[in-house]
């Protein structure tokens, strides 16, 4: 099968010179078995740009050594450097206080923190956890294993066809056993943006306090902590031009105060002694052992990045791109898109009449064309939809139309070969 080259088509008419910006990833130039790159599995992973890996290369050949712990001028400099990073992290999301920024290998980890720590200090017997349909393992499995211990009891929002949550039976959840919310800012498998500040809004009114994933929500929009008002808030590197290993777990200062540490070690320590250990203060508490300081900066860089083009202008492009892969998708026969949310990331997750996903994903990856292909760590999801797998087009602002054009040819093909 033969589908068109990736940089052909013209871009749309908003003024963002996509061009330029792939220039900037190295990767995107690279030829999969001969054929041109067509990298649509962002929503798992996003690519590195040259500002950030020279960041990384920088400190990895002149700044590098251990932070916190010593006078010499190496480990001066890598200390600075971690916590300015802190600092622009703090600044990305707008946090009040560099010290709500803690640094976490991901999201997984700093929902992870959050349930052990938090949830093991305040959530009981009996007690109630609201999550949604639409979570990521990530955000369903750490609550469960706090559920299970504690004898507490999860509640789930359900959805409707399009893939948005239902606010009703939102309100309808809560209860005076009602502990904890966690949500997704964005679904990784529909790319559903979800009304988080109102749910945030409605929690507090009854003293409930919200965690909010946003792995798929900070590589695509403007987050500001403080306007959302949430408690907490996870995200990942990997997923927004950044190195994987390294996240951020944005918490409220009165809330962090309150919790126990996560991991006992080195660095989160004041004193110790084999009567009493004394910890430190934020945000140490929550930073045992030698961090991924290469990561931090990494990840640092990468936020300066997204910054310098600007999270709106990328939401602007990026909707005209979802929007164009929507109408593409619609076209074809026996296609059909699961996740039709109003408001959605560019996102595409599909099936295809009589081909199983893997298949899909296999001869996609033929023309060069890397989708994901699975249940995408939402079975949940998966099941309310009636779909053991789909074919998931996860976009990024490094994308191209013409790259749209590549993936429906190659949906084609598929079905040529198949039906
Ligand atoms: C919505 C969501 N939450 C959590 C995660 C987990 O992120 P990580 O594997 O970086 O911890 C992902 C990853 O795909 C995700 O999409």
């Amino acid at each position: 099968m033969s589908v068109p080259h990736a940089a052909l088509k013209p871009q749309p008419a908003s003024a963002f010179d996509v061009e330029r910006i792939r220039a900037d990833f190295p990767i995107l130039v690279l030829k999969i078995d001969g054929k041109p790159l067509v990298y649509l599995d962002n929503a798992a992973s996003s690519q590195m740009p040259q500002p950030v890996i020279d960041r990384l290369v920088c400190y990895v050949t002149s700044q590098h050594a251990n932070i916190h712990r010593a006078v010499h001028t190496l480990s001066e400099t890598a200390t600075h450097e971690y916590e300015e990073a802190r600092r622009k992290l703090a600044r990305f999301i707008n946090a009040r206080e560099d010290h709500e920024v803690i640094f976490t290998s991901g999201t997984t980890d700093g929902i992870n923190l959050v349930a052990q720590t938090y949830g093991r200090k305040f959530i009981g017997k009996g007690d109630e956890i609201i999550l949604t349909t639409l979570e990521h393992h990530s955000n369903i499995v750490p609550w469960q294993m706090l559920a299970e211990e504690k004898g507490a009891k999860i509640r789930v929002v359900p959805v409707n066809d399009a893939g948005e949550l239902l606010l009703d039976e939102y309100e309808k959840l809560f209860n005076p056993r009602t502990k904890f919310v966690a949500v997704g800012h964005v679904s990784n498998a529909l790319g559903t943006i979800n009304p988080v500040k109102l749910m945030i809004a409605s929690a507090h009114v009854r003293g409930v306090p919200v965690l909010v994933d946003g792995a798929q929500a900070v590589p695509h929009m403007k987050v500001n902590v403080q306007d959302l008002d949430c408690d907490f808030y996870a995200f990942s590197g990997h997923k927004m031009c950044g190195p994987t290993g390294i996240g951020v777990l944005y918490g409220k200062t009165a809330l962090l105060e309150k919790m126990p540490p996560f991991k006992g070690g080195g660095d989160m320590i004041l004193s110790v002694s084999f009567k009493k250990t004394i910890y430190a203060g934020l945000p140490n508490k929550f930073e045992a052992g030698t961090p991924p300081i290469a990561g931090a900066i990494g990840l640092a860089a990468a936020a300066d990045y997204l910054s310098g083009i600007g999270l709106n202008a990328i939401n602007t492009y990026e909707h005209e791109l979802l929007e164009y892969a929507t109408a593409q998708i619609q076209r074809l026969p026996g296609v059909h898109i699961i996740g039709t949310a109003k408001r959605k990331t560019a996102v595409l997750s599909f099936v295809i009449d009589g081909v199983h996903p893997h298949d899909v994903g296999t001869l996609l990856n033929q023309e060069g064309i890397a989708v994901r292909t699975g249940h995408h760590c939402a079975q949940p999801m998966m099941e309310r939809f009636k779909v053991p797998a789909t074919t998931r087009a996860s976009f990024a602002f490094y994308n191209t139309l013409a790259e749209v054009d590549a993936l429906i040819a190659g949906i084609r093909e598929v079905q040529k070969v198949f039906l």
